[in-house]
């Protein structure tokens, strides 16, 4: 049996934040690639680097800062995470999905997660939001679950359902803010690889047929890991960069972070609206 995190390693690092925050936020917000700003308009902000924290992976991905901010947004309380961790950056799933193991032992019940991802769907163009209805599990599928290991029986069952795994009425609300503030969301299936390395031509061809609108490389492991603890779920993704089904582009890290800065402000408009309603 290989080792895994447990519930009291969990737990310690949820003690260490606890002590330096005034409330229990009631929204956490993970930030993909180059959307990190965002967590400047948390208001009455706490600060705490990852780095700072004993047993926090450290994010060592361009574009991803690993501060965490707590604070309010629309007066709500939240909890902004800047940066996330990926399986690529070489940490196993239970590490990359730590961060979620924490917000649930805080007793955060909600989750807004985004990333930057690449456009199958030959509709969506750089910059377009997309509102994640369901994933395709591609990187859990056949073994890299985060789920695998002993089971956390406090936090949830050792089956848990995936039936519905963006929550509906989270949902329902993004769409009503992007119709009223006219942000344009498209709305699809998001698969998750494990990257670093961008898709071939032949790879992207095979994701459109097995039905993706985008594709990226995280995601995907902290909703199933959400999910088990009965943590509802609103997943967006910025679209960065069409995917390269024909081989005639290349696509760069570079054109993920830029296409942010047009993704960005739309997001914080759809964030700030649930934050406001929901
Ligand atoms: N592929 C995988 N991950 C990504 C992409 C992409 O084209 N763009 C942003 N993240």
């Amino acid at each position: 049996m290989e080792n895994f995190i447990t519930l009291a390693q969990i737990d310690a690092i949820k003690d260490t934040i606890q002590r330096q925050i005034k409330e229990t936020p009631e929204f956490a917000v993970i930030l993909g690639s180059g959307l990190g700003h965002i967590a400047d308009a948390v208001e009455d902000a706490i600060t705490i680097p990852s780095a700072a924290i004993n047993g926090w992976p450290r994010s060592t991905v361009e574009g991803h800062s690993g501060k965490l901010v707590f604070g309010r947004m629309e007066n709500r309380p939240v909890m902004v995470m800047q940066g996330r961790i990926h399986y690529y950056e070489g940490y196993p799933m239970d590490q990359v999905t730590l961060p979620v193991r924490v917000m649930q032992r805080l007793g955060i019940q909600n989750l807004i997660v985004t990333n930057a991802a690449g456009a199958i769907n030959p509709d969506f163009v750089p910059g377009d939001l997309m509102l994640i209805t369901d994933h395709i599990n591609m990187i859990g599928m056949a073994g890299l679950n985060p789920l695998r290991g002993p089971n956390l029986d406090l936090i949830g069952p050792r089956f848990p359902d995936m039936s519905q795994p963006y929550d509906k009425n989270l949902s329902e609300l993004a769409r009503r803010i992007s119709r009223e503030q006219q942000v344009g969301m498209r709305e699809g299936v998001y698969v998750s690889l494990s990257g670093p390395s961008f898709e071939s031509p032949a790879d992207l061809r095979f994701l459109r047929v097995i039905g993706a609108d985008a594709v990226g490389m995280s995601t995907v492991p902290e909703v199933i890991i959400a999910r088990h603890g009965g943590t509802r779920v609103l997943g967006i993704s910025g679209i960065s960069n069409k995917a390269n089904l024909d081989g005639s582009n290349i696509t760069t890290h570079a054109e993920v972070l830029e296409a942010g800065r047009v993704i960005g402000p739309k997001l914080e408009k759809v964030i700030r609206g649930v934050l406001k309603l929901a």
